[in-house]
Parts: structure tokens; sequence; C-alpha cells
């Protein structure tokens, strides 16, 4: 952490303090951080007010729903986030209720709160955990100042779907990279350390598969083989859940038939018992209720009776709970026990907040504007995947004096902030259009946004877009997505540029003038045509405050990208999900067995063509592989070893590479290590991300790289979930993406068929 940055956390702790000591004289609730006692003091009602979590905006001047809070019937509010509201709500408990227990407030803080950072897809793309952390500590910060202490993140849904809006807030298709992501933005927000309260709360979502929607369509069912939950979608989810996350959150839809928030195996047996999680599990927004629209309840009663069963610990927007626990209690179809158990769960992550002795939100503390801004740049810089460079268009040379700056999110201080940014705040948003006048000087850069929305049709402004390249040295045409095409809700069936923003390229490329193309959304686009017309194309994602600084700095050459791409891309629709971890199978494509489609003979007998494992049309490739993205230098790789050609149980290997900068362009690469389990009980992936490193090198410079792999990192789950680590032959790669060629092999040996956890 930068020296300023540990300097204000020490100021907020101080003032948190501070306002502590303030405040416990008017109630004596700080005595009452003992759980057990608190518990045993609480009446039923009570007990049931903890598991209810309202939305609260604007609440503190609503005369209902303070009289909830006297009652006790409030345990989380989730959306108010000023804080004049929030003491005044945290006063009301406090002070009028009969126990005083604090209220929790929660907000969904996904990828920065008033500054905003790429969104999660590309924060993925960084392939960078440590600055994530960082970038997390900021989001915290900043929440934490207006008095949030739980976000609803990280998400860990893991998505081969672009498709689906919500893949936005994936870390992307790998399990491995998912979980570094994930493990990263926990301990930002958490920030723990022995004499400190818990900072912010977080909440591991949306347990589990919601990034499998079918069709990708949101919402949708979930059907997801109980071998694959265990050796893909689980794993980011129990490595959290390891390293002490606080919150689950359950997924909207159902899976395999039954929804997730009623689902006593995932939420009891699984996450519970298994993985022994001791926080607790909030249901997503209205999702107990959901249950009758799923056909799996009749009423708002055995809805609310099916999730707490399940171990759903607090109910998120409706009122099922606040409405039929007691009833069920008394009935006997619910034990007191397991009310107990939720509320003891809720009440001890209030206590390891400090909100006991700490309720009200901290004065606000000036935070390290600057340095926060440069974070954010330095993640949109690590983000921005470059997908092609012909004949070395970028960085622009020093002949390069003006530019025709062109497309509808060029300048658009809101739109290149994503999906979920309710706090952000637009003022702090550097555009490309503002970036590239400061540092070329206005009159060098020519603007023309050409279209008025990313989803306008029509070609009007186009002749004006024409003569404004035609007039400059080259084109930088930016289009996309608009924030509000992606996140939740917003699932596509067509994934190209939406309106005319593909004619538009078309237009601009019919000058001949070096086009460059910067794509802002967070989803894998369709891009194979424009792909060939772009001399350069970035995948900026939506970059948040600093893109068009962080745009500028690449552009320039001022630093080299990086970033690398967390999803495969798929040359078309038909061709989802596609992803380079998938089985292998019988009768595998490859080049030699595919004819295409336009070269078959005619009336070639059935079986004369290649019966293999490939599309006729568009072959078995993505656009673009997982793990790829250029650099302006050459990278090269060589020398694969192992330290051994064998691996005990229990030892680890090392596996080392040459990575050499071959260009002229000092450069960060982002070294990638696979292997592949070759022969096992149950089949495994063709290859498996398990190593990520980020290594700055000069031009000219080599540098030996090495990975440790442990024989517990080659461990998989049978189609039970119980944890195998077989002997056998490992195929081991290490280069610059999925597709990398240099390979070795090692062998594990003395199989013991299982071992315990
Ligand atoms: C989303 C969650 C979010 C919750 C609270 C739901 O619509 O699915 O991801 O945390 O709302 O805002």
């Amino acid at each position: 952490m930068p020296k300023s940055f540990s300097k204000y956390f020490k100021r907020i702790l101080f003032t948190a303090v501070l306002t502590a000591i303030l405040f416990s004289c008017s109630r004596e609730n700080g005595r009452q951080a003992n759980v057990e006692e608190l518990l045993s003091q609480m009446s039923l009602d009570e007990k049931i007010g903890q598991m209810c979590q309202l939305h609260g905006e604007n609440a503190s001047h609503d005369t209902a729903f303070l009289h909830l809070v006297r009652q006790g019937w409030i345990g989380s509010v989730l959306n108010e986030t000023d804080p004049n509201q929030i003491n005044a709500l945290q006063k009301t408990a406090i002070e009028e209720s009969r126990l005083g227990i604090p209220i929790l407030f929660g907000r969904d803080v996904i990828h920065g709160f008033k500054t905003i950072f790429p969104v999660n897809l590309g924060l993925a793309a960084t392939f960078n955990p440590e600055l994530v952390k960082k970038c997390a500590e900021v989001w915290a910060s900043e929440a934490f100042n207006s008095g949030i202490r739980w976000t609803f993140a990280p998400s860990l849904d893991i998505s081969y779907d672009p498709r689906w809006g919500r893949i936005a807030e994936t870390y992307g298709e790998d399990p491995y990279l998912v979980t570094q992501m994930g493990l990263a933005v926990n301990e930002g927000f958490q920030q723990k350390s022995k004499d400190k309260p818990l900072f912010v709360a977080t909440c591991a979502k949306h347990f589990a598969g919601y990034g499998t929607v079918e069709g990708g369509r949101d919402y949708n069912t979930v059907a997801i083989p109980e071998i694959e939950l265990h050796n893909t979608y689980f794993i980011p989810f129990k490595a959290l859940a390891d390293a002490g996350v606080n919150t689950f959150m359950t997924s909207f839809t159902e899976l395999n038939g039954v929804p997730a928030s009623g689902d006593k195996w995932l939420l009891r047996n699984i996450l519970k018992e298994t993985w022994k999680f001791d926080g607790f599990v909030v249901s997503d927004w209205g999702s107990v209720r959901e249950q009758i629209d799923h056909g799996y309840v009749t009423n708002e009663e055995e809805a609310a009776l099916k999730a707490v069963i399940a171990g759903v610990d607090m109910e998120m927007a409706s009122t099922t709970y606040r409405d039929y626990l007691k009833k069920l209690v008394d009935e006997k179809k619910v034990s007191l026990a397991l009310i107990d158990d939720a509320v003891r769960r809720i009440l001890t992550l209030k206590k390891n907040l400090g909100l006991f002795e700490s309720p009200y939100v901290s004065p606000p503390v000036s935070l390290p504007a600057k340095e926060i801004l440069l974070l954010a740049k330095q993640a949109a810089i690590q983000s921005m995947v470059l997908l092609k460079n012909d004949q070395n268009v970028l960085p622009f040379s020093e002949n390069i004096k003006s530019l025709a700056l062109i497309g509808p999110m060029a300048n658009d201080k809101y739109e290149q902030l994503g999906t979920w940014i309710f706090d952000g705040d637009t003022n702090l948003s550097i555009t490309p259009l503002m970036a590239f006048r400061a540092h070329y000087g206005t009159e060098n850069i020519r603007y023309v946004k050409a279209l008025s929305t990313t989803r306008d049709n029509s070609e009007k402004a186009f002749a004006e877009a024409i003569h404004a390249t035609k007039q400059s040295d080259a084109a930088v045409v930016i289009v996309g997505e608009e924030s509000i095409l992606t996140g939740e809700a917003h699932s596509r069936a067509h994934l190209h540029l939406p309106g005319a923003q593909e004619k538009l390229i078309e237009a601009i490329a019919k000058t001949g003038k070096p086009l460059v193309i910067v794509i802002m959304t967070s989803r894998p686009l369709i891009i194979d045509q424009i792909s060939i017309i772009a001399s350069a194309l970035i995948y900026a994602w939506h970059p948040g405050s600093m893109g068009g600084e962080a745009l500028l700095d690449i552009l320039r050459g001022k630093v080299s990208p990086s970033g690398k791409l967390p999803v495969s891309f798929p040359i078309t629709e038909g061709q989802i999900p596609i992803y380079y971890r998938h089985k292998k199978t019988g009768r595998p494509a490859s080049y030699k067995s595919w004819t295409k489609l336009e070269d078959i003979p005619v009336r070639s007998f059935q079986t004369s063509i290649g019966n293999t494992n490939h599309y006729l049309d568009i072959g078995f490739e993505p656009l673009y592989p997982f793990g790829y993205g250029l650099s302006y230098t050459k990278f090269e790789y060589s020398n694969i070893q192992v330290s051994s050609s064998l691996l005990n149980m229990n030892e680890t290997l090392i596996v080392s590479a040459i990575l050499h900068n071959k260009g002229n362009v000092d450069a960060e690469e982002v070294t990638q290590l696979y292997i592949q389990d070759v022969t096992a009980s149950y089949t495994r992936p063709v290859k498996e991300l398990k190593g990520l490193k980020r290594i700055f090198l000069k031009a000219g410079e080599s540098q030996k790289i090495e990975f440790r792999i442990s024989s517990r990192e080659l461990a998989f789950y049978d189609a039970r979930g119980k944890e195998l680590i077989e002997e056998g032959l490992f195929n081991v790669w290490i280069g610059t993406d999925s597709q990398t060629k240099l390979k070795t092999v090692f062998q594990l040996t003395k199989s013991e068929t299982s071992y315990e956890n």
C-alpha cells in the first residue's frame, strides 16, 4: 500500500474510534457486543427482524420504515448512501429500539464507488490480482466514508456466454483467474488486521451457476452436472469461503431443478456443512419470494419455509420472513435453533465490523484524490487489450500530429463507466477527447461524434466524420456499447456493435487513413469484420473514470499495452459457448480434418470429409483466445524446464522458462502457466490455467520465470465432490496465452486415490 494510503487509513480508523466514543454514551449497546448474551435477550420477533434486509433509499424520512426500525424489524438496509440518512436511521435503531442493535448498511460497490475503475471483466484483463486488491481498498474507503460497511462483491460467476449482460460483472471464463480476482477484491475490502475491526464486509455471489443461464438470457434456467459444479463453478466460491469471505448471496436462478434460494443441498449441505462456512447467506433481491414464480412453492409462507430451511439467513427486499417466520416457528415447522443459528451469524458479522462500538458514519476524511485517480488510470491501462497492430501503426509516431477522433464513446463521461455505478461521480471522468485535446492541442483533434448513441442508426453525420478523417493524419474511432446495454437483465442475441457503428467504421476505413478502432464495452462483441478493417484494434472495456488518459498513454506509447483477454472471443454467436478450458473429446478438431463448407465436393460420401469436433463454416477456434493480448514489443519464450520429471504426492515442482523481450520497447508481459492432466478417472480439460505472473522487462532483457506446482493443485473432484489426486502424466505449458505451444511434461507419482481435505 502506498504510504499516503496507509496514512489515510489510519485517519479513518482514528475518526471511527472518535465517533465511537462520542456516540457510545447515547446507549450502552457497546456492552451487548457479546453475541450469545444478546441472543439470549432477544424476542423471536427481534431475532427475525435481524434476518430482514430492506431497500432503504430516503428511508429516514419514511414514517412506516422508521416504525419498523424501532420495532427491531430491520437487520440490514441496502441502497442508502447518504451519511446523514444512515446516521438518522442508525440513531433510531440504537436509541429507540428495545435492544439498540445497529443496522448493517449494504451497497453494490462493484468496481468503484465515487471513482470508477474498469468494469470487472476489464479488471480481470489486467491479470493482476495485486493491483486489483489495491483498487478494492480504494472502493472500500470511499464507500466506508458514506457509511457502507457491506459490499455485495466479489462476483464469482463464471461465464462463457457474452450474450449474458452480466458477463460484465464476472472476472471471465476461468476458475483460476476468477478465484485470484475474487480473493484480491475480498482482501481489499476487508483489510484484515489483528487490532482493527473488519473494514467493509464482503459477499461472494451469486451462488451458484448464474453465469450459465440458458441461452445467455438473464434469470433463465441453469443446469450444471454436479461434477462440473465441483470442478469449475464451485472453485472460486470454495476458495473464498476458505479465505473468510463474510457472506454469500444466492443466485436468482434455479440450479438443476431447485431455486438457489431454496436449495438445501447447495446452501446447507455444501456451503455450511462441507465447506464449514460460518458467515451468513443473504438471498438475492426478492429471490426468496420468486420461488413462487419458479413454481417451486405455492405461496410466500412456503417460500419462507424453504429458504430458511435451505440456509438463507437474511432475506433481501421481499418480506416473507417478516410475515411468516414467526408462524412457522410457532407451528414447529422451523426450529428455534435454526433461527438462532442465522441470527448468531448476522450478529457476529456486526460485531466483527465493530458496529456495536462504532455504529455511526465517521466524519468524512479527505481522500488522496490524486493517487486514487492514478490508480484508476493504472488499472485502465493494464486492462486494455491490444488485439491487432498492423505494421506497428501503434504507438503513434511523432509524424502523427493531428487526429480525427470519431464515435459515440469518444466523449461521454457517463457511458465510459459501465454497469453498477450508482454512486459514480461523472465529474471525475476524463474522456478520450479531453485527454487527447490536452495532449495534442485542441486544434489538432477533429472530434465528430457521428452517432448520437451507440444505438443510433442514422448516417447523417458520416460525411462530417469522413471529412475530419481526410484532414487528419490518422483516425481513432471509439465505439462500443453504452453502459445500459450490459449488466443485469441486459442480454443480447446479436452481438455486433449496435446501431450504425460498423457502417461508420467502414466509411472511415475507405479514406485509407490509418484507422485505430477502440471498443468500449463490457462483453466480447462479434468483431471479426472490424478486426479485418482495423489497422489497430484495442479492447478498452468500460474503462472507468480515467479511461481517456489511459487510452492516450497507450496510443502515444507512453506505456505498452499489457492486458490479456479473460474470455475467449467468438467469431460468431453460433460458437457460444466457447472457452479454452473445454474437455477433451473423441475426434478432436484439427486443421487437417476440417474441410471448409465451401470446399466440400458435391455429393461427397458422408464420412469422407473428416468427422471431427468442428463447425463446417467456422472451424473450431475462437477469433481471439483466452489470455491473448499484444504488446508494442516482441516477447519470446524458450527453454521450458521442470525441476524434476517426477512429482511426488505432497511435494512441489518448479516449472521454468526464459522470457526474452526481443523488441526495442520496455514492456510488461503476463506470463501464463497451463497444465493438462493427460489421463484421469474422470475426463479433464484440454488445458487449465494454474499460474500467472506480470513481468516487466526492458528492451533486450531476458528473465527466467519460475512457477511452483504442488501435487495438491493437480487435484480434481469426482461426481459426488470427493477430492481426488491421481498419478499419471501431466503436460505443462508456459507462454503468452492459452494457445501457447511451449510444452514439457512431468509425472505425478505414488497414487493415493483420495485424501481428506
Ligand atoms: C443483483 C445482485 C445485487 C442485488 C442488490 C440484484 O438485482 O442480482 O447482484 O447485489 O440486486 O442490489
